[in-house]
């Protein structure tokens, strides 16, 4: 597809050639371990270009995941799209691609637990070195910055606490210092579309899939889509360490990633008013959803979002006694608590002061109050609003 299209028709129409669609609306399902070649030449041209669409072994991949490849580099402006069986997995090949025993990596403090986990205890293993950040003090990231520094890892906004860094000036800075380092950023929240990373300088924007890009809660993927520099490493590497997912889960990927505009513009309206109305209830402290002035760093959500997602955190006040807790927690009507989100549904989690802080050991930023994560789902917002009052009721 030529690029002189918007993001809304993008992603109608992209990954939807007529060799993978052969004729229909969305792509065929093609479930192949084994794809069978007609002659010697036919066998020597698929292994030539195995890495160029060629249909040639199921894990180089079939019409159906060519098809997703595709629309998500048109989606996200990439030279290629390495697909994952989960979002964890994409995060930690992305990394693995492009280190070796004594190399370091500068990652943010704020990151999604689990990969802070896989700094501390596989990539120490390894001895590679992680160097954590504080991402809301993007200006000493010059100073981290180590000869052996070979990756710089981003997430915005941040998992759970939801500061959107300045990343701009981080990248600008680091590359100023090191042109070599590979720029890579969970865009998980931003399903790859709010915020462009690869248009902000970054190498490889990653995704847990499983949340927006199948907004159905249904299905696992990861995703990393590259830019041309490094993608033949990250391809190579990422096939090398087995990864690759099933045609149905590509086939139901495409087809969620169809409604994405459409849905993110309802996550947007849905999430701020409930923001709103939070930010203005007596038992709340602060409101963290980057479209708040009451959000560190919502003037960089500002400059570099262009639309919100539904996932978003409030801190109480008070500290929550288990008591009080429970009565407040386990008797939602409208939202369920699980961990996984970016689907249809209203979801709702907490996180005690103590719980943060310990994933959190080099953030300033420290909390007092019980901390709750929501996710806004597309239930009608004047129900979810009465569902959360009944919660506060049940505070007093
Ligand atoms: C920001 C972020 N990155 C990565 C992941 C991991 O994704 P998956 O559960 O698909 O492995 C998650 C999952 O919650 C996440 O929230």
């Amino acid at each position: 597809m030529s690029n002189k299209y918007s993001l809304a028709t993008t992603l109608v129409h992209a990954g939807r050639s007529k060799r993978v669609s052969q004729g229909s609306v969305n792509p065929v399902v093609q479930r192949a371990s084994s794809l069978v070649f007609d002659s010697i030449a036919d066998k020597r041209q698929a292994t030539v270009n195995r890495a160029k669409q060629a249909l040639f072994y199921g894990r180089r991949g079939t019409l159906t995941h060519f098809a997703l490849q595709d629309l998500m580099c048109e989606m996200e402006g990439g030279a290629g799209c390495y697909l994952y069986p989960c979002g964890a997995a994409a995060v930690t090949n992305a990394i693995l691609a492009f280190v070796q025993s004594g190399d370091n990596i500068l990652m943010t403090g704020a990151a999604y637990e689990p990969t802070q986990d896989f700094c501390n205890k596989i990539l120490s293993k390894m001895n590679v070195s992680t160097t954590y950040y504080d991402p809301m003090d993007g200006e000493k990231i010059a100073e981290l910055v180590q000869p052996n520094t070979k990756v710089l890892f981003l997430e915005s906004p941040s998992s759970l606490t939801f500061e959107v860094p300045d990343v701009p000036n981080i990248v600008k800075a680091v590359r100023k210092i090191n042109p070599e380092i590979v720029i890579m950023i969970d865009n998980t929240w931003a399903g790859g579309i709010l915020f462009k990373a690869l248009e902000h300088d970054i190498d490889i924007s990653i995704q847990a899939g499983t949340k927006y890009l199948v907004g159905h809660s249904d299905v696992m993927i990861g995703t990393a889509v590259s830019n041309a520099r490094c993608w033949d490493q990250l391809r190579e590497n990422s096939y090398l360490m087995g990864q690759m997912v099933d045609a149905d889960t590509a086939y139901t990927t495409a087809r969620g990633i169809r409604s994405l505009a459409v849905r993110f513009k309802q996550h947007t309206e849905s999430s701020i008013k409930v923001a709103q109305w939070l930010a203005e209830q007596p038992e709340v402290k602060a409101v963290f959803h980057p479209a708040l002035p009451s959000c560190p760093g919502h003037e960089f959500f500002k400059r570099d979002f262009t639309g919100s997602a539904g996932l978003f955190s409030f801190e109480l006040k008070e500290q929550l006694s288990r008591e009080k807790l429970e009565r407040f927690m386990d008797n939602f009507k409208l939202f369920s608590m699980a961990y996984s989100w970016g689907g249809f549904e209203s979801l709702i989690l907490y996180n005690q002061p103590a719980d943060i802080a310990a994933i959190r050991p080099n953030i300033k930023r420290k909390l007092t109050g019980t901390l709750i994560r929501i996710h806004i789902g597309f239930e009608d917002v004047n129900e979810l609003i009465e569902d959360l009052k009944a919660g506060f009721e049940r505070l007093k």
